[in-house]
C-alpha cells in the first residue's frame, strides 16, 4: 500500500499548522506546509527586487527559484539558495505581502505543480520513507490533492482566530490585518471557508489543541488503522 495523504485546509488561526505538524510527528509522516511555498516565493521576489504588482515577472521568478524544504515535523525548514529562511518567511513584511503571490494565478500553477510533486514523492518514499504526508494549505483538499485519503477543513470563529494570533505577540491592528485582511484577499482565488464534497469539517472554536489533534488522528486512523 502507498503512504497516506492527509490534506488540511483552512484560514489563519484555526490551529491548522500546529495540529498538522503534531499529527505528522505522532504518526511519523512528513509535514508539508504549502503556505511556506508562497511565503518563500514572496521573499525571493522581494530580495531580487521584482515588482510584485507585475504578475508575469513574479510568476517567472517563482518558476525559477531554487528552494528546498525539509519536511521533518520536528524541525521543518525552508532553504532558499543555501540560505535557511525558515524564520524570515514568518516576518510581518512577508505576511503582509504574500497575498500578491498567492493571488497570482500563474504563480499558483507553478507552486501547485511543485506541491503535487512533493506529495507524490512522500507517498512513494521521501522523508517519510513512504509512510505518507500531512499537507496543509488553502486549496489542498480541492485543487492540489482532491484524491487525498483524508480531507479536512479546519474552521474556527473569526474572533477566536484573531485572538489566537494576537496571543502570539504582534500588535492588534497588525494581527487583524494579517488574519482577516489576508483571508479576504486570498479568498478571491481559493475557497477555504466552506467544505467541498467529501471534506470533513473540524471546528476548533471550542477545542483545545490536544482535542483538535485527537480529532484529526481519529480521522486518519479510521482510514489507515495500520499507522
Ligand atoms: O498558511 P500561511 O499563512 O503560511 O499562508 C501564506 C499565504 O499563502 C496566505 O496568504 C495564503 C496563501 N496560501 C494559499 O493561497 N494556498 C495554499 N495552499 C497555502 C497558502
Amino acid at each position: 500500500m502507498t503512504g497516506v495523504s492527509v490534506a488540511i485546509d483552512g484560514p489563519a488561526g484555526t490551529g491548522k499548522s500546529t495540529v498538522a505538524r503534531e499529527v505528522a510527528r505522532r504518526l511519523r509522516l512528513a509535514y508539508f506546509d504549502t503556505g511556506a511555498t508562497y511565503r518563500v516565493g514572496t521573499l525571493w521576489c522581494m530580495r531580487e527586487g521584482v515588482d510584485l504588482a507585475n504578475q508575469d515577472d513574479v510568476a517567472a521568478m517563482v518558476e525559477t527559484m531554487n528552494v528546498s524544504m525539509v519536511l521533518d515535523p520536528r524541525n521543518p525548514r525552508v532553504i532558499l539558495e543555501d540560505d535557511d529562511v525558515t524564520s524570515l518567511i514568518r516576518s510581518d513584511t512577508v505576511a503582509l505581502t504574500v497575498s500578491k503571490v498567492a493571488t497570482n494565478l500563474e504563480a499558483r500553477a507553478a507552486l501547485g505543480q511543485w506541491q503535487r510533486d512533493v506529495i507524490a514523492a512522500e507517498v512513494a518514499g521521501g522523508f517519510s520513507e513512504g509512510r505518507g504526508v500531512v499537507t496543509e494549505g488553502r486549496d489542498i483538499t480541492t485543487v492540489i490533492a482532491p484524491d487525498a485519503d483524508v480531507r479536512i477543513l479546519m474552521t474556527a470563529d473569526e474572533e477566536v482566530r484573531v485572538a489566537r494570533r494576537a496571543g502570539e505577540g504582534a500588535d492588534a491592528a497588525t494581527v487583524r490585518e494579517a488574519v482577516l485582511g489576508r483571508d479576504k484577499k486570498d479568498a478571491t482565488v481559493v475557497n477555504f471557508h466552506t467544505a467541498a464534497d467529501g471534506v470533513i469539517t473540524v471546528d476548533t472554536t471550542d477545542l483545545t489543541i490536544e482535542e483538535a489533534v485527537q480529532a484529526v488522528m481519529d480521522l486518519v486512523i479510521a482510514v489507515r488503522p495500520e499507522l
